[in-house]
């Protein structure tokens, strides 16, 4: 490698994962993820638990990282850190450990926007779409409908007005008695079910926009109901009752997902976040492409989730262009794309 190779080291730490990685020239070498298995008693992430998780994972994460890498601290160009939306509690950990990193070795400091990384996750590796194209980024705190021009120009074309899309598979799924994430559970499960087995509402929002929240109180009434005639409806019909659940959500995450494809004639499209990890959503979108002529991206299954690859890609093209922050940069709860 020669002295003007671009190595960057990026951090990720908006919710309950701690991850670096390494970056150089465009190419990611690494992508090490501490999962917080803290959370999984109480339902759902504990901010006040996670900040501290990722206080004690993060030196550690770095460390292999860089040890991985096979590049020195030295010879690092930047440091990248995810500056929003996320938890104020554990973003502040990745943002002020940037920072003091940045400080001491005196190289630039780059903040990326996290859904912006969810679908540049789509350039860790080929095959990379075309621009422009549509993403649908689905996670467990968003549900949007992006049109990407350029890696860094974005515009949100449709999102969702309540309940993100994995916040309905994780709350139904604690409907169910499963524990948290349930997003994952349901998608098993749903494998050995039938989606046409009970009917749960199908919310049409005006534009391309989402919502959510009506399935849950829906599911919750219709368990209540059944459990008071059969207390072992959940388990004698769980599998049923996870296909027509995720039947549902796929249906509503489409609906719209056509309307933006044939609203912006773009047919190159991609799906990125948490959810589309979920084999229901895939499995009905490689069909739906395919009878449509869409060229459908779908990134591998690590860097869905929560991952610091996309943090350090994004921050790549960031590098190339000089957008670097301030030292007094603040973490943001919430932050447009
Ligand atoms: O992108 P992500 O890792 O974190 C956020 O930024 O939110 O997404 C996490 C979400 C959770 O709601 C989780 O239940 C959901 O993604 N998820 C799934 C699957 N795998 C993860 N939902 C449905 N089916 C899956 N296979
Ligand atoms: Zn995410």
């Amino acid at each position: 490698m020669g002295t003007n190779d671009i190595f960057i080291l990026a951090i990720e730490s908006s919710c309950d994962e701690t991850s670096a990685a390494v970056i150089a020239d465009g190419k990611v070498l690494n992508n090490i993820v501490a999962t917080q298995s803290v959370h999984e008693k109480y339902g759902g992430v504990v901010p006040e638990l996670a900040s501290r998780a990722h206080q004690e994972n993060l030196i550690p994460v770095v460390q292999e990282a860089i040890l991985s890498s096979g590049i020195s601290k030295d010879q690092l160009s930047a440091v990248a850190f995810t500056r929003g939306p996320g938890l104020m509690g554990s973003l502040l950990v990745g943002v002020s450990f940037a920072k003091a990193f940045a400080f001491a070795k005196k190289i630039p400091l780059i903040e990326v926007n996290h859904m912006n990384a969810h679908i540049l996750a789509h350039f860790i590796e080929d095959p990379k779409p075309n621009f422009p194209f549509i993403c649908l980024t689905v996670s467990g705190g968003h549900t949007q409908l992006v049109l990407v021009k350029d890696p860094l120009d974005m515009k949100v074309i449709g999102e969702t007005q309540d309940d993100a899309v994995g916040e309905a598979f994780d709350k139904t799924a604690k409907l169910l008695g499963l524990p948290y994430p349930g997003g994952p559970l349901i998608d098993k499960y749903a494998t050995e079910g039938n989606p046409k087995a009970f009917q749960f509402p199908i919310t049409r929002m005006p534009e391309l926009n989402y919502s959510f929240s009506g399935i849950k109180t829906a599911v919750l009434y219709f368990l209540r109901d059944q459990l008071k005639e059969n207390p072992k409806f959940i388990e004698e019909n769980l599998a049923d009752l996870c296909a027509s659940i995720q039947y549902s959500l796929v249906e509503m995450l489409l609906i719209k997902l056509k309307a933006a494809v044939k609203q912006y004639g773009v047919k190159e499209v991609a799906i990125a976040g948490g959810v589309s990890a979920n084999s229901g959503l895939r499995d009905t979108l490689t069909k739906l492409a395919a009878q449509k002529g869409w060229n459908l991206y779908i990134p591998k299954f690590e860097y869905c989730t929560d991952n610091a690859a996309m943090i350090a890609m994004a921050a790549h093209y960031k590098y190339l262009k000089g957008e670097f922050s301030s030292m007094d940069v603040a973490p943001l709860a919430k932050m447009k794309i």
